[in-house]
């Protein structure tokens, strides 16, 4: 029996990937699939009263397997609005996004819901813990919403708030925390379904320079270890120059990638 409710997705690409190449073997469809998040002619435009925005217009990326990608751009360039979208927080206006062979902009409310639990964890600025919940809480909640048993949701939650130096902090509210704590607690939980996608918009943004730098070691080390595709959203240099790549946006457009260590 299939567990995964993504199943079908998987089987539906795989042969797509089959008919496209003629080729049966299942590597091909490996090969197709190889990037983690790709977006072809993404648009996004909100209708407000004082008129149309178009927030995204026409972003196509390609983002690898594995890369850590920091996205950069004036305020109200569209970062958020991308990262909303990869989240399946919001949907395009045309466009088509794929994610690890997924297509949250197509699916219905029930498998984006399943596709936000499980498929990608999200980091806010402000960190977005739940206030009555404590720290350890917070953190298995993910876990609880996908059907783990709660003594697996705890252990799980246990490990990753030591492992973010926070198993001192387990049974305190958030409200107990530093801002760089809060950062780490909601790491933990972003990370707590083990998703293919890490999405953090500004991590850093409400932080220290200390906490900020700890906040960063955490994310490029556990996206290393946990093998996560992170894609962050972030204004400081610091940040950016642990990243893999850099997204440069204007405008609703992307201006530029810059791929570490290559020329220019
Ligand atoms: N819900 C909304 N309704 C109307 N306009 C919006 C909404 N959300 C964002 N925008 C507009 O879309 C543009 C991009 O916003 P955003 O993605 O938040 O930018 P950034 O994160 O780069 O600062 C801005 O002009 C912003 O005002
Ligand atoms: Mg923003």
């Amino acid at each position: 029996m299939s567990t995964c409710p993504f199943a079908f997705y998987y089987r539906r690409q795989i042969a797509a990937a089959k008919a496209k190449t003629g080729n049966t073997a299942a590597r091909s469809c490996v090969e197709i699939t190889s990037a983690m998040i790709t977006t072809t002619n993404l648009c996004k435009r909100y209708d407000s009263e004082a008129g149309p925005v178009v927030a995204l217009d026409s972003v196509n990326l390609h983002i690898p397997r594995g890369q850590f990608t920091a996205v950069m751009g004036p305020s109200g360039c569209g970062k958020s609005t991308l990262l909303n979208l990869l989240a399946g927080l919001d949907r395009p206006s045309s466009g088509e996004i794929d994610v690890n062979a997924l297509r949250p902009g197509a699916m219905s409310e029930a498998r984006l819901t399943e596709y936000r639990r499980r498929v990608v964890g999200v980091v806010f600025q402000f960190y977005n813990l739940l206030p009555t919940l404590t720290v350890g809480e917070n953190i298995a909640l993910p876990a609880l919403l996908v059907g783990s048993p709660e003594r697996q949701a705890s252990a799980r939650a246990e490990s990753l708030a030591a492992r973010v130096g926070l198993a001192h902090r387990l049974s305190h509210r958030p409200h107990q925390l530093s801002g760089g704590e809060m950062q780490r607690a909601s790491i933990a939980r972003a990370l707590i379904n083990n998703p293919s996608v890490l999405l953090a918009d500004e991590p850093t943004g409400n932080l220290d320079s200390h906490a900020a730098a700890e906040v960063l070691s955490l994310l490029e080390e556990l996206s290393e270890e946990m093998e996560t595709t992170v894609v962050m959203v972030t204004h400081s240099r610091e940040a950016a120059a642990i990243a893999d790549a850099i997204v440069h946006m204007r405008d609703g457009r992307v201006e530029d990638v810059h791929v570490a260590g290559a020329a220019g």
